[in-house]
């Protein structure tokens, strides 16, 4: 039920494995096991030094690269016109591929013109190294930017968003323009195991919090969310979220957890934030 979202014509799986703070065998192991289990999502980036590792476990699985759909970023001091496509590149090795399915700006850099990061990614998309371009940590204005001004193609942004978290002028932009939305950090980094709402609800419907939020963030229009799980019995349970549903009043009650300033990342480089209004999130 609901296991993909059809956004221009691709089929985006509504779950994926996040592998930030994974390498090694940890990693490999890792992406085997949610590729077995059903995974068909895998999201890593240049700055998670496990290219290698990711890109190990996606040649040895059994399943079909084609069916695999890989994400990766490039790191914020690799954004200008001389390094961004050789960096891809390097991160193609590694992966052991010939293209990422998804490739995204990893943070907004204000030391490179941002038509100049644009014109890079497309350039990397025509070339074939990337079947689509996204962003990720972009505000609304950056995305009009891109968009509107720049006349790029993106078809994500990658941001935080968890039910301590409003996203909701994010949400907007993204649904008006045909794009989604990649929720990271989708369970406040377990954060919300606590939250007696979604424990309560979680014994309604047998699940755990854990489960009840990865289902309230991809029962939303347009959200995919890549939660990352190096324990086994996490990854298993991550993927178990399409044999329930919430109603919608649930939907509006988790909602309403959200709380200003809720952000778990927000480096010194970080951009002005959108600011959260209180329009529900859970259209
Ligand atoms: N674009 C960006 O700037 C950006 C920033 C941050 C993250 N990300 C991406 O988003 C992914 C996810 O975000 P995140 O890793 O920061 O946080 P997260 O997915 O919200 O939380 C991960 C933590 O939750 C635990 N966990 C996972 N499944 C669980 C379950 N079913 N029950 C209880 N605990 C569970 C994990 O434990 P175990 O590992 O022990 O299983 C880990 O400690 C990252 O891995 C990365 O790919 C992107």
């Amino acid at each position: 039920m609901y296991k993909t979202i059809d956004v221009r014509n691709t089929q985006i799986p509504r779950i994926g494995l996040g592998t930030w703070q994974m390498q090694g065998i940890t990693c490999v192991e890792a992406v085997s096991k949610a590729l077995d289990l059903g995974y068909r999502y895998i999201d890593t980036a240049q700055i998670y030094e496990n290219e290698s590792d990711v890109g190990e476990a996606i040649s040895t699985s059994n399943v079909p690269r084609s069916d695999i759909f890989l994400t990766t970023k490039i790191w914020m001091d690799k954004v200008g016109p001389e390094t961004a496509q050789k960096s891809v590149e390097a991160s193609l090795k590694k992966l052991k591929t010939e293209y990422v399915d998804l490739l995204l700006l990893h943070w907004p850099v204000g030391s490179v013109p941002l038509d100049q990061q644009v014109k890079s990614l497309q350039a990397i998309q025509k070339a074939g190294l990337t079947k689509m371009i996204g962003v990720s940590n972009y505000t609304v204005d950056l995305m009009k930017q891109v968009t509107d001004d720049l006349g790029a193609d993106i078809i994500t942004n990658q941001v935080e968003y968890h039910p301590y978290l409003s996203q909701a002028p994010v949400l907007d932009f993204v649904r008006q323009r045909d794009m989604f939305l990649t929720a990271y950090c989708p369970l406040a980094r377990g954060r919300i195991r606590a939250e007696p709402l979604l424990t309560n609800l979680g014994k309604k419907y047998d699940k755990s919090a854990g489960q009840v939020t990865l289902r309230w963030l991809t029962q939303q229009d347009r959200v995919v969310a890549i939660p990352k799980a190096a324990n086994p019995l996490h990854i298993e349970d991550n993927f178990k979220i399409f044999d329930f549903s919430l109603e919608a009043e649930e939907m509006l009650e988790i909602g309403k957890l959200a709380r200003q300033d809720e952000r778990i990342v927000n480096p010194e480089w970080a951009p002005e934030w959108d600011k959260e209004n209180d329009k529900s999130q859970a259209a």
